[in-house]
């Protein structure tokens, strides 16, 4: 499938398109730790656009820019643009399309990164849409898979902890349903759950899954766990979050009925979800998920400028 210019949701991507941005990230892996930075993005100019907190995301993608030669114009929170004095968000991206050629920005609405790109002729990433998705980081958890469990297919996946409002799980779940070969044992509290729509995709793509709200059940049977933050910023009743908030806890403890070569997996930032006991397990590789991200989002980068096909000559 033609990837195109905008990324912006998982559903825009078919099992080929997944393995060619896995094999992507693998080769840039490859060149920037033998052969250090590239220049095939010189004279490019990425807009990072942060109105919602980001630590790996968003210097992840900048990071990734400048490896490969380019530059960034960046801004987090919307008070630090003139969205600050009532100017529109369409208003404020039509300004900086005029300074760059990519943008990537997270927003706090549903669609505001789909509506935003309809507005500029240059190449836009979501990097979080509230509640809505996180399609770069859902290659990224991918990519940790592969390289940590050497495939995807055949693994028991457990994906743990807000199933209703994290954008990253549900992003991975959706690529994971996509490339298919996965089984995934769906973690959850009752009023977290994964919409129902996602059982449908599951059943139409025969994607064997086990839902549950007992972790013990997922700790026992899978290859992977991958955590996630109960959505605080997510919730109207603050009541219910704070009865929620730590459903879930992986410690030493809860870990001696796992797979010796299981592989425990968090976007970050945790709250409580994992005990940092756990941080000197080799099992835990949610760090190296963050590097990862790097990688990822180089290939995406190179992708959207059409440069992937260059790299031989190049880079
Ligand atoms: C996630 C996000 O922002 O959605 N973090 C990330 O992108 N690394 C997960 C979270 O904030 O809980």
């Amino acid at each position: 499938m033609v990837i195109g210019k905008n990324i912006l949701t998982v559903e825009q991507f078919d099992k080929s398109d997944i393995e060619r941005i896995i094999s992507l990230s693998e080769t840039l892996e490859n060149n920037l730790k033998s052969k250090g930075e590239s220049n095939l993005l010189v004279g490019k100019i990425m807009a990072s656009l942060f109105f919602e907190p980001s630590t790996r995301t968003r210097f992840s993608f900048e990071a990734a820019m400048q490896r490969l030669g380019g530059k960034i114009i960046t801004a987090t929170g919307l008070t630090s643009v003139s969205i600050g004095k009532g100017e529109s968000l369409a208003d404020t991206i039509r300004t900086v399309e005029r300074f760059c050629d990519v943008i990537v920005m997270r927003h706090p609405e549903i669609d505001s990164s789909k509506n935003a790109s309809a507005l500029v002729k240059i190449p836009f990433f979501n990097a979080g849409d509230g509640a809505g998705e996180h399609p770069t980081q859902a290659f990224v958890d991918f990519y940790t898979i592969k390289k940590a469990q050497q495939n995807v297919e055949g693994k028991k996946i457990a994906l743990i902890g807000d199933l209703k409002y994290g954008r990253t799980v549900r992003s991975l779940i959706e690529l994971l349903i996509i490339y298919g070969g996965a089984e995934l044992y769906l973690v959850s509290p009752p009023e977290l759950e994964l919409p129902d729509n996602y059982y449908e995709m599951m059943n139409h793509n025969n994607v064997k899954f086990v839902k549950t709200n007992n972790l013990n059940e997922a700790i026992a049977e899978c290859d992977v766990l991958y955590m996630t933050r109960i959505q605080k910023e997510r919730f109207d009743d603050k009541d219910q979050y704070e009865r929620l908030k730590g459903s879930y806890i992986l410690n030493r403890q809860v870990m001696l009925n796992a797979k010796p070569d299981v592989s425990i997996m968090h976007p970050l930032p945790r709250i409580d979800e994992i005990d940092t006991e756990l941080d000197s397990d080799p099992r835990a590789i949610y760090f190296d998920q963050v590097e990862n991200a790097l990688y990822v989002r180089m290939a995406f980068l190179l992708v959207v400028f059409g440069k992937d096909g260059a790299l031989d000559e190049n880079y």
